[in-house]
């Protein structure tokens, strides 16, 4: 593949064509080859990058700095409260700033328009590890896991059901309308995917020959699907206030065993963590004691089946986060 991603930013994947995504992909797998035999890999030796996180992680932020280290690379981490970042200085300041000290910034935070902003005033690759519309880097961990599943992705058929407006959601139907893989998403209407974008999706998978498809029915959705996806019900940066009305509408959508059972026998469970699957967690057992909900949007039987690939997707964070840090920094 002759494919050239040095000093690019990876803000959406809507800005990658087919070919450099399957790129990254293939990095990716070799790079995760060479960390399971414990073969060296600090191409990238005496570079650094700064990690911009506005909002909560723990893969994102752990496959940066994993993938950074491996690569050879020095990483500053700064947390929502650890820089003067839109408190005392502008996005554009910040970016020209951190540009004369690295070699590579990545932003997760709110508006798709901050980590923009961000790239068009850095010299340097800018990388988006998830703002309110888009969550790139995700989706390369995602299509590694079902090619790991399944070989050929091209005419598979994955299904997300849930919040299908969210940045998880929206990002999988751009990325399978690239790829060839048919889309769809099982939501009540008023969480469909915005308009506009589903428009630009159909238009790249008819010259894909995939499909979208958008229906409010789990069984007519979920028919012969290869991969079922589902994500929170509330993303961060909303308000805890929604909990309620999410309730009350994805209760439907919810992914448990019967779900999973009109689905092809072969068919994988995914899920981009983290996941509310028992109370083990606070929010989880706020909402059990408010709502008698113990299970939200898959339940746990599904959740750690043979089916669920959500620990080798997990995994497969750093492997391709790494691809993306190394495709574009590299000298040559
Ligand atoms: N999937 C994902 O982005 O996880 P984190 O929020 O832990 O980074
Ligand atoms: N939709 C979720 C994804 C977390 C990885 C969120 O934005 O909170």
């Amino acid at each position: 593949m002759n494919v050239d991603l040095k000093g690019r930013d990876l803000l959406k994947l809507l800005d990658y064509s087919k070919e450099e995504i399957l790129y990254l992909i293939s990095l990716a797998k070799v790079l995760k080859e060479k960390k399971k035999k414990h073969e060296p890999h600090a191409y990238l030796k005496g570079k650094n990058v700064v990690l911009l996180f506005e909002k909560d992680s723990t893969r994102t932020r752990c496959a940066f700095e994993v993938g950074a280290m491996d690569l050879g690379m020095g990483v500053t981490y700064l947390g929502p409260s650890g820089s003067q970042m839109g408190k005392k200085e502008s996005i554009a300041d910040t970016a020209q700033v951190l540009s004369r000290m690295y070699d590579g910034i990545e932003y997760r935070g709110f508006d798709q328009t901050i980590v923009e902003e961000l790239a068009r005033n850095a010299s340097v690759p800018v990388w988006n590890g998830l703002t309110n519309e888009f969550h790139p880097t995700q989706m390369l961990a995602d299509i590694l896991t079902i090619q790991e599943n399944f070989g050929e992705i091209r005419g598979r058929k994955l299904v997300f059901l849930g919040d299908a407006r969210n940045n998880v959601a929206c990002s999988l139907m751009v990325v399978c309308a690239k790829l060839g893989i048919h889309f769809v998403c099982c939501a009540p209407k008023e969480l469909f995917p915005p308009a506009s974008l589903v428009a630009t999706c159909q238009e790249i998978a008819k010259e894909e020959g995939s499909s979208i498809l958008l229906t409010e029915n789990t069984s007519e959705g979920v028919k012969d699907a290869d991969v079922i996806y589902t994500d929170v019900w509330v993303s961060m940066g909303e308000d805890a206030s929604l909990w309620e009305k999410r309730i009350q509408l994805l209760k439907p959508y919810q992914v448990n065993e019967q779900v999973m059972s009109m689905a092809k026998p072969t068919a994988i469970f995914l899920h981009c963590l983290p996941s509310f699957h028992d109370t083990h967690t606070t929010i989880g057992k706020e909402i059990y004691d408010k709502f008698g909900l113990s299970e939200m949007e898959v339940t746990d039987a599904v959740f750690i089946s043979k089916a669920s690939k959500v620990m080798d997707q997990a995994e497969n964070r750093l492997h391709t986060i790494k691809a993306v840090m190394y495709a574009t920094l590299k000298d040559e």
